[in-house]
């Protein structure tokens, strides 16, 4: 955790106006003032980010919604006390306090109160709700390290604060609960199941309704510059070519006998949480290692299986199969 005078000029930066990233518990965000309409619109173009993509707003307190939004709906209510701080992102009315360039004009707005002691401080020192997406450029691997951020979005982010590899190492759990039935946005660092034995049954729509609503949910996204496929483990179940030494390999607990280039496993027990905090790391170096093609293995679909597929799949979104 870095000195408190870090946070102290991270805050001023943001009260100024100026885009800070900073850990939280999932990834890196990219924050800017979420009262600030000027210092919202830096986000998107520093981001190189659809106008169309809403933010989300972050909070130091989850007393602090009440001040923000004013009343909210029970379930809302119920689960922000449950789980804040804390990888859960719910959606709330868009106050009028918080510019419409933050929610993308949507009458609606995401809030979260990250569960990161850095995060939470440097939010209460600035003294406003944060406007923050994962500090990466838009479409690519979200930052789980304060040096992924530097190398994705160098000189358009006015400050770093550096607090180390994030814990969960994927995004928050996206809900809509304002309805009888909540709905699951976006996959993420919360399971489904942790949200099902809170609340009862919820539907999981990441992305389906074809707008992009949430997304995280567009079908292209958390994607290295490598083309990435999907295989099934084990990994001796993926035929060997002459060129392995050219192609990477993402496993979830076996290493692959296979002479690939380069090899990340990313959780020798098979643990899908360890999975999951090593997840965009384990693809930034296979990113960096210049492979031609990274073969990844699909997990377990349950817990953060779940959310680890979904990134994996929308990574694998734009690659196509050679004719
Ligand atoms: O873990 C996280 O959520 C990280 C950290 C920094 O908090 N942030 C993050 O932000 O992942 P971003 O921008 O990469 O993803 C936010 C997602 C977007 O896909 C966006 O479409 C969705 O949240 N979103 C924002 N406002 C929304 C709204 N009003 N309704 C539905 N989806 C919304
Ligand atoms: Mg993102």
């Amino acid at each position: 955790m870095p000195a408190a005078t870090g946070v102290a000029e991270a805050a001023a930066v943001l009260r100024a106006g100026g885009l800070v990233a900073f850990p939280t518990e999932t990834v890196y965000g990219l924050g800017a003032n979420a009262l600030d309409g000027h210092a919202a619109a830096r986000i998107f173009a520093a981001k190189a980010r659809p106008s169309f993509d809403p933010l989300i707003t972050h909070l130091a307190d989850p007393a602090e919604l009440a001040g923000l939004v004013g009343a909210v709906p029970s379930l809302v209510a119920a689960l922000a006390e449950r789980f804040w701080p804390g990888p859960l992102t719910l959606i709330v009315a868009r106050p009028a306090a918080v510019p419409p360039i933050v929610t993308s004009g949507l009458a609606t707005m995401a809030v979260r109160v990250p569960d990161h002691p850095v995060a939470r401080a440097l939010i209460r020192a600035a003294g406003v709700p944060v406007a923050a997406p994962s500090a990466n450029r838009f479409g690519m691997l979200s930052p789980t390290r304060a040096e992924h951020v530097a190398a994705g979005l160098g000189d358009a982010v006015d400050l770093i604060v550096d607090g180390g590899p994030t814990r969960c190492g994927i995004e928050s759990t996206i809900l809509d609960a304002r309805g009888d039935r909540p709905v699951v946005l976006r996959l993420g660092a919360l399971p489904v199941e942790a949200l099902v034995e809170a609340v009862g049954p919820v539907d999981v729509r990441p992305g389906s309704s074809g707008q992009p609503v949430a997304p995280g949910g567009l079908a292209a996204h958390y994607a290295p510059r490598t083309p990435l496929r999907l295989v099934d483990p084990p990994p001796s179940a993926t035929a060997p070519r002459p060129d392995d030494h050219t192609r990477g390999y993402l496993a979830l607990r076996e290493r692959p006998a296979q002479p690939y280039g380069a090899v990340e496993v990313l959780s020798p027990d098979g643990d899908l949480t360890g999975a999951a905090a090593r997840l965009f790391d384990a693809l930034h170096r296979l990113d960096a290692t210049g492979v031609t093609e990274i073969l990844a293995e699909r997990v377990p679909e349950a817990g953060l299986g779940r959310a680890i597929n979904d990134r994996l799949r929308r990574a694998a979104a734009t690659w196509q199969p050679p004719a």
